[in-house]
């Protein structure tokens, strides 16, 4: 199938280089000519694993990328939507979602065959059908449901892991306003056999990526308000508490010859410095405020990123146990993404670390296995240095406050002992075992009243 992707960044180049390895035509339209041009040279312009590969596995056969978007459209049967949405603090911004929108419609106007517009970006319930179907058919001049099909299909890949979740997805989703709109989807996806197939209109396609994205923040802020609780009563650990909450049958499975399974959800069952990332935060906030406008207030959803926003400053406080006064202690943050195996930064916890140790007079030394060139442009202009390596990042250090579950960091009791001071560590995702180094201090982990040392 020929398909244009309208939007090359993670999710578009994603899609993009993963439909092309399953055998479609893909053509990948960004306005940014140096991403194009990057992408052409195969080279991604993100850090994910085996993306590079199957980009020039496939480079020059079927995948190229473009800046024409017009050309991309006339070219194919089918467009995906996958520019950003961010969110201005109020609602998402659709601006690009309408600009698109309004080229593609333009492009329709020229092309007499059957098209399908796939929504992929994550939009509020109501979105396609309400926002992107009559731009475009105002746009093309044309009818949706006659002349051209609207669909969605939301995206749940994770950064990080984002190419094996496209090959080997646990579902997809695949709205549509009409029956040819969808067939064309299944077209789309008819490489990927076996996976459960959920179609449906496009506002409840909308709703069921936010519904899951709300329910794992949620998992995540519970986690962190149990875990606050056991830090202020003493002698409570998070850990071990949430393991014997998910031991419980209801969320691990024993399979008839013995086997206990933990389901993936688990790992969101885990207290920590907080969630990050260009989904969670903005599609809670996003769909929290879709309730509030439209009369339907969602409280529980207000709370799960209330408990999220005061994460980061908890690693100041477990700091402050040990250094009342930050002014000039030499203290080390340890990742930066936010979260391992990626370069995104976007809503990283570390952010608002790296600035309270920088507004309380640390000297900060900052360290990422993948993030650091993304770091410089979001830290340009304040004090930060940064280390290149992990045993450079921590070899001086005072206070070492490991921020990203990076696998490397696991070896870091072994590192720190190789270095020249005896720092504090502060572990912002519990990695590491707490007898492993001294002094140590867990989120969400406080000794017993009166057993500090
Ligand atoms: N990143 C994720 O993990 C993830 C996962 C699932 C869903 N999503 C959703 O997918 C959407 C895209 O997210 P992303 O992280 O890939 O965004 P991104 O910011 O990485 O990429 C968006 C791309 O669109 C391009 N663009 C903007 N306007 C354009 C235009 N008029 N024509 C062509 N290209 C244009 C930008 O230059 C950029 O390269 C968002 O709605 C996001 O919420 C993201």
């Amino acid at each position: 199938m020929k398909v244009s992707i309208i939007g090359t960044g993670y999710v578009g180049l994603v899609s993009g280089a993963c439909l092309a390895e399953k055998g479609h035509e893909v053509t990948c339209v960004d306005v940014d000519a140096a991403k194009v041009a990057r992408i052409n040279q195969g080279v991604s312009p993100i850090y994910e694993r085996d993306l590079d590969a199957m980009l020039q596995r496939n480079l020059g056969t079927r995948l190229r990328a473009t800046t024409d978007l017009r050309a991309a459209v006339l070219d194919s049967e089918l467009s995906l939507i996958a520019v950003g949405t961010p969110f201005d603090g109020r609602e998402i911004d659709l601006g690009y979602i309408r600009e698109v929108a309004r080229q593609i419609g333009a492009a329709l106007r020229e092309k007499p065959a059957y098209h399908v517009v796939v929504m992929k970006s994550t939009v509020i319930p109501g979105t396609t059908d309400s926002v992107v179907r009559p731009i475009l058919e105002q746009a093309s001049g044309r009818q949706a449901g006659r002349d051209f099909g609207v669909g969605m299909n939301p995206e749940f890949l994770t950064e990080g892991e984002a190419v094996g979740d496209f090959m080997d997805p646990d579902r997809i989703v695949i709205g549509g306003i009409d029956a040819a709109s969808i067939a064309a989807q299944e077209r789309l996806y008819a490489g990927f056999a076996g996976v459960p197939v959920i179609r449906t209109g496009c506002a409840t396609a909308e709703m069921i990526k936010y519904a899951s994205n709300s329910l794992l923040a949620t998992m995540i802020s519970f986690s962190n308000e149990i875990g606050n609780l056991g830090a202020t009563l003493g002698g409570i650990d998070v850990a071990d508490v949430m393991r014997g909450v998910h031991t419980s049958r209801y969320l691990t499975v024993t399979t008839d010859d013995g086997r206990a399974l933990r389901p993936g959800i688990v790992g969101f069952l885990e207290a920590g410095c907080g969630f990050g990332g260009s989904c969670l935060p903005k599609d809670v906030s996003a769909l929290a405020a879709q309730g509030a406008a439209a009369g339907s207030p969602m409280p529980l959803l207000g709370a799960v990123l209330e408990v999220n926003r005061g994460q980061p400053a908890r690693m100041l406080d477990l700091l402050g146990r040990h250094f009342p006064v930050l002014k000039g202690v030499r203290v080390t943050v340890l990742g930066l993404a936010f979260r391992p195996d990626t370069n995104d930064m976007r809503e990283s916890p570390a952010i608002p670390i790296v600035r309270a140790l920088l507004a309380a007079g640390a000297e900060v030394t900052a360290y990422d296995p993948a993030a650091m060139e993304e770091a410089r442009r979001v830290f340009a202009g304040e004090t930060v240095r940064y280390a290149p390596s992990l045993a450079a990042a921590v070899r001086e250090a005072q206070a070492v406050l490991l921020v990203t579950r990076w696998e490397q960091f696991r070896t870091l009791p072994a590192v720190l002992a190789g270095g020249a001071t005896r720092p504090v560590l502060v572990d912002g995702r519990r990695l590491i075992d707490p007898g492993a180094w001294t002094p140590y201090e867990g989120i969400g982990r406080s000794v017993a009243k009166g057993d500090r040392s």
